[in-house]
């Protein structure tokens, strides 16, 4: 279902935008006091990989996803749900924006199968309930959402309640559910570079595709282009940009951002 307001743009934030000089949070109150609506996806990368370390849970990733296993999910959940979304709505509160935190399980946001058992407890997106993100951006909330879901039909006996879902993917499933008019994804390099480390500021997204076939973009990279393709024929715009820099995502915006852009072709 598309939207009735005006034009959303879905920013995801990596774990590099939670450090302490990060300048993304200062950019999506700017961005809301200019009258721009917004949906804030994130993930949890970096820190729930530190909380497994420290409950003793190896980590597995397979094609850039975290293989999920019952207390691998109790702490994702608990590190995205928890800990990351509170910091990034108290972020945004304390500078006077308005936002809500939640998570695709939230009024039953985004349902989800069970993607490949080899993964684990992580969901396939299939409907997006757009009803409660249509409220909150019209009543003028950032929606900060953590990328969990729930499972469209009966749960396996035993299995926990929540999915784990990989951001990037599910930033894409949003953007594309509410008809967005951008994707950005924020990260911790200067965005798709090619075999010897240049970026690549303009890619169609069969060059794109091909750079993940060749294994140039692969990790972290890879969800992150599916996530632009995803969106490619309802979005404006979808670029991977460099959440590093100061007010990349205010530039990005307003038109002088650097990074890659994802186009149609
Ligand atoms: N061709 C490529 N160009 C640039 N980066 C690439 C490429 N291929 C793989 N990568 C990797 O993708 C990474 C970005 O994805 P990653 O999942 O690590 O970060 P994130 O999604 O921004 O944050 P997090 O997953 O911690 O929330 C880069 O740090 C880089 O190592
Ligand atoms: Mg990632």
């Amino acid at each position: 279902m598309k939207t009735k307001h005006s034009p959303v743009i879905v920013v995801k934030i990596g774990g590099v935008a939670l450090g302490s000089n990060d300048t993304t949070i200062e950019d999506i109150v700017y961005l809301q006091q200019q009258g721009k609506k917004l949906v804030v996806v994130h993930g949890g990368g970096k820190l729930i990989t530190e909380w497994l370390k420290l409950h003793g849970i190896a980590t597995r990733f397979v094609g850039g996803q975290r293989v999920t296993d019952k207390d691998s999910l109790a702490v994702a959940t608990a590190v995205m749900a928890g800990l990351v979304n509170k910091e990034i709505v108290a972020g945004i509160s304390q500078l006077g924006g308005r936002a809500i935190g939640i998570s695709g399980a939230d009024s039953a946001l985004v349902q989800c199968a069970v993607e490949d058992e080899a993964l684990g407890y992580v969901g396939r997106v299939g409907e997006v309930r757009t009803e409660l993100l249509d409220t909150l951006l019209q009543a003028g909330y950032v929606p900060v959402i953590a990328p969990l879901g729930i499972y469209a039909f009966q749960r396996p006996e035993g299995a926990p309640r929540l999915l784990n879902i990989n951001g990037d993917i599910f930033a894409g499933e949003i953007a594309a559910a509410i008809g967005a008019e951008r994707l950005v994804f924020l990260t911790d390099v200067p965005g798709i570079c090619d075999r010897t480390g240049k970026l690549l500021p303009r890619l169609s997204a069969a060059e794109a595709e091909e750079l993940v076939r060749s294994g140039v973009a692969d990790g972290g990279m890879i969800p992150k282009i599916r996530g632009c393709i995803r969106v490619m024929n309802t979005a404006s715009s979808t670029c991977i940009i460099d959440g590093r820099r100061p007010h990349a995502l205010r530039q990005q915006i307003e038109g002088h951002g650097g990074g890659t852009t994802i186009y149609k072709g």
